[in-house]
């Protein structure tokens, strides 16, 4: 069986911060809740003018700077996002097209908060199969755009990034189990919900309300705890790795206390798990590759170390994989 890992990472978050002090001017709201209830202290914004594209471009060039596979011998781009620029061309096009990566084929993958793990599992069986040698899977969400900055139950969790990562055969370790679900039952929970829906053909062209992000918190988090701690589980078994072996558990940056209970449930030490939601809150999509980057730039995961990647997201999806680090 073809080893096939992470060979090079980057990332891009945009310069302009958003603090919990900023937020108690706009919403009825603390630092001293957002702080205790979620462990958020600032997240990023794009600019007006910077789209999600914009992001993912910037996220690709880094983890390519570092990469010993070159933009030209890139033949997949997988973008995930749940905010592309517009619902075509895909994210994807546009990241292939600014790399310029002539060989690609490239398409864009829609699922929330746990995009990155989908989008990279994909890209896995690509390679795995032979059909190409090197890919390139990138994540990135606006989410500042579809928040409504009068909600004080959402507009306090997200921010605005993008990860990128560069995949290829390894000699060394790589992604030993991969592990996805999806519990559609369940995808009342969280979406984008519009006040009015376009229907051109008996409204005309109206939209009266651009659809911002809605969801049940609680019953999410219920749901998110133990989802995440049995992914985690799962991929652990098939890769037949103990729990207790992980050096680091990168998870989605939703929550500090849903980071807490995943830890205990899934009964690995809590130090263990590389946190940053502090400085740019739930990332969506971009969450887990952003955390996992800088995780390796901080030397918390070295060569040959076997580490868990797990997320969580709207649909509801959930994700997990275990890898073993070539680098
Ligand atoms: N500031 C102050 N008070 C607030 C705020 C705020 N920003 N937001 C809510 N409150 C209030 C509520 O109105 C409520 O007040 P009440 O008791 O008077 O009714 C009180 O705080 C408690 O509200 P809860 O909803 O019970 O707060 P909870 O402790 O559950 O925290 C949170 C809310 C942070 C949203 C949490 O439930 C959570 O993290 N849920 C999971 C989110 C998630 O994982 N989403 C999926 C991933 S995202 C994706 O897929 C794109």
């Amino acid at each position: 069986m073809k080893k096939i890992g992470i060979v090079a990472l980057g990332r891009y978050l945009p310069a302009q911060k958003l603090t919990n002090a900023d937020l108690e001017k706009l919403v009825d709201t603390s630092d001293e809740w957002i702080m205790t209830r979620t462990g958020i202290k600032e997240r990023r914004i794009a600019a007006s003018d910077e789209k999600t594209s914009d992001l993912a471009i910037k996220a690709a060039f880094d983890a390519l700077k570092n990469s010993p596979v070159k933009a030209e011998d890139i033949e997949a781009v997988i973008v995930a996002t749940t905010t592309p620029d517009s619902g075509f061309p895909s994210v994807a096009c546009l990241v292939q097209k600014a790399i310029g990566a002539k060989k690609a084929f490239a398409f864009d993958v829609a699922a929330a908060c746990s995009g990155f793990l989908y989008a990279m599992t994909t890209a896995k069986q690509f390679i795995a199969t032979g059909m190409v040698k090197n890919a390139l899977v990138v994540a990135g969400d606006k989410f500042t755009t579809i928040v409504d900055w009068k909600d004080r139950n959402t507009c306090v969790l997200f921010g605005d990034g993008a990860g990128a990562a560069v995949l290829s055969s390894v000699t060394q370790g790589g992604i030993l189990s991969d592990y996805l679900i999806a519990e559609g039952d369940s995808a009342e929970l969280m979406g984008i919900v519009p006040d009015k829906v376009r229907t051109p053909f008996d409204q005309g062209l109206e939209m009266a309300k651009l659809p911002y992000v809605v969801m049940n918190g609680q019953d999410l988090f219920k749901k998110a705890v133990p989802g995440m701690a049995e992914a985690v589980r799962i991929a652990a078994e098939k890769a037949g790795v103990n729990v207790h072996d992980l050096a680091c558990v990168v998870p989605h940056q939703a929550n500090d206390r849903i980071i807490a209970s995943v830890a205990k449930r899934a009964g690995v030490d809590k130090e263990k798990f590389f946190i940053n939601i502090h400085k740019y809150g739930n990332i969506s999509a971009a969450s887990v590759v952003v955390a996992l980057c800088e995780a390796v730039e901080e030397g918390r995961i070295k060569k040959g170390d076997k580490i868990a990647l797990v997320v969580f997201g709207a649909g509801l999806v959930a994700a997990a994989n275990i890898i073993e680090w070539s680098y």
